[in-house]
């Protein structure tokens, strides 16, 4: 990686019997900026509002697991307090062990030569496994069926984290982190006890033959599949400050949104409890990118690294899996989709693919140009003009909110016609 530094941990340990205290990166290092409050107060009232009004005031929902949704809900709160606090700390640690990168978006200026603290997500991952691993003892019993799926959920959801950290300290060829979530996606095919049939949209049946189809190993292997996808495409619309979080922060509001609406429209207690099972996994999501947001939002004071974007790609991923609406997440992954269709040319190497596919920054001006690089950031630069950073990163996760609401529409327009 062109603008990250890593060195050896041995060559960087004090001489032997050299009594000097270890240099403490405090003492070398500016503290990290304030975390912006503001931009994520504003954020999670628009997110999280609509799914507390859904659940307790416009649904009728048992008090049982009003109460269960509550709690996680409570706990993850609670991860967002202690994220808050800890990636302060966490940065002081990787900074110490040479684990920076370089703004790319702000070269030129006195900013571009600040030693980004990277690989953040590193404590998103460990504060979310451990909220939820913790919140089973409020939920599950030791016969409760759902256990062995969940935690070979939060096993997906771990490897994962390990595998983006990897990553992110020896830098692993693109080829080979394309392939990487389907090895951490496998505690979840193997476990998986579930149905493996799908239901024919109503329009096609006359065409397949039957209203049901069971797809057996190939439902498994479709599994893998999103858990790829989800992964990669959150990791390559990136590179803006305040994307990565903020798109898993849109993302996960609308998977909320959806779960508490199906819970609500039920009253069968199967699907609703794969529905809660949803939320669950999600709610931690949600408050823990919601703090990580706070230090990467523009400007940046701190990169999420792959160890984020992949270990947020397949929360995603297996919420959709267990939750059994993995059309509608692709639908909410509606920017990722057509980022990644734009980027295939470049990610098959049938055009030239650089390191980084980021839009040009001009110091004079502080604006973004976009460059022929077949990214959604480059398009959007080019079909709306130039503008700042922070402009561009709305602009995004406005697109992203869109196609959520364009979701929830097409549900609506096509409810019971297409299923
Ligand atoms: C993917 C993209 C790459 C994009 C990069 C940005 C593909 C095939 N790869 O690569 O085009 O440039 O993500 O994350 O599409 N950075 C910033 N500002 C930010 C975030 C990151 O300048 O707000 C830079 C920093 O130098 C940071 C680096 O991007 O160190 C992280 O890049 P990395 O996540 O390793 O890139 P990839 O995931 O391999
Ligand atoms: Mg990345």
């Amino acid at each position: 990686m062109a603008t990250r530094r890593k060195t050896s941990s041995i060559a960087e340990k004090p001489p032997q019997g050299d009594s000097r205290p270890w240099p403490s990166a405090a003492t070398e290092d500016p503290p990290l900026a304030p975390p912006k409050y503001g931009v994520v107060l504003a954020v999670s009232t628009a997110c999280l509002l609509p799914f507390f009004y859904l659940l307790f005031v416009r649904y009728e929902i048992e008090g049982e697991l009003r109460r269960s949704i509550s709690i996680c809900a409570a706990m993850s709160f609670g991860g967002f307090l202690v994220t808050l606090r800890m990636i302060p700390v966490a940065a002081r640690y990787v900074l110490r062990r040479n684990l920076y990168g370089y703004d790319i978006n702000k070269k030129g200026t006195p900013q571009g030569n600040v030693k980004v603290p990277e690989s953040l997500g590193i404590v998103i991952g460990i504060v979310y496994l451990v909220i939820a691993i913790l919140f089973q003892h409020f939920n599950f019993t030791a016969d409760s069926n759902w256990l062995v799926e969940y935690n070979a959920a939060l096993a997906c959801i771990c490897f994962m984290t390990l595998l983006g950290f990897v990553d992110d300290v020896l830098d692993i060829p693109w080829r080979v982190k394309l392939v990487l979530p389907s090895f951490a996606a496998l505690p979840l095919l193997m476990a998986y006890a579930g149905h493996t049939t799908i239901i024919i949209p109503k329009p096609l049946v006359q065409y397949v033959g039957v209203p049901v189809l069971d797809l057996g190993w190939i439902y498994k292997l479709y599994m893998g599949m999103l858990a790829v996808f989800c992964t990669n495409s959150i990791n390559i619309h990136a590179g803006i400050n305040g994307l990565e979080a903020g798109q898993t922060v849109v993302i996960s509001a609308a998977i909320l949104i959806h779960n508490v609406m199906q819970i609500g429209a039920s009253s069968d207690p199967e699907y609703k409890q794969a529905h809660a099972f949803s939320i669950y996994l999600v709610l931690p999501l949600l408050s823990t990118s919601l703090a990580l947001l706070c230090y990467n939002w523009f400007p940046s004071s701190v990169f999420v690294g792959d160890t984020y974007t992949y270990f947020a790609g397949m929360a995603m991923a297996v919420v959709g899996i267990l939750g059994h609406f993995s059309e509608t997440l692709l639908l909410f992954f509606l920017p990722q989709v057509l980022n990644f269709l734009y980027s295939c040319p470049q990610l098959f190497k049938i055009i030239p693919c650089p390191r980084h596919r980021l839009p040009r920054f001009d110091p004079k001006t502080g604006l973004l140009t976009g460059t022929k690089d077949g990214t959604l950031v480059n398009l959007f630069l080019r079909l709306f003009g130039q503008c700042s950073e922070k402009t561009l990163c709305i602009r995004l996760l406005i697109f992203q909110a869109f196609s959520c609401l364009l979701c929830f529409w097409l549900r609506y327009i096509f409810a019971g016609w297409y299923k």
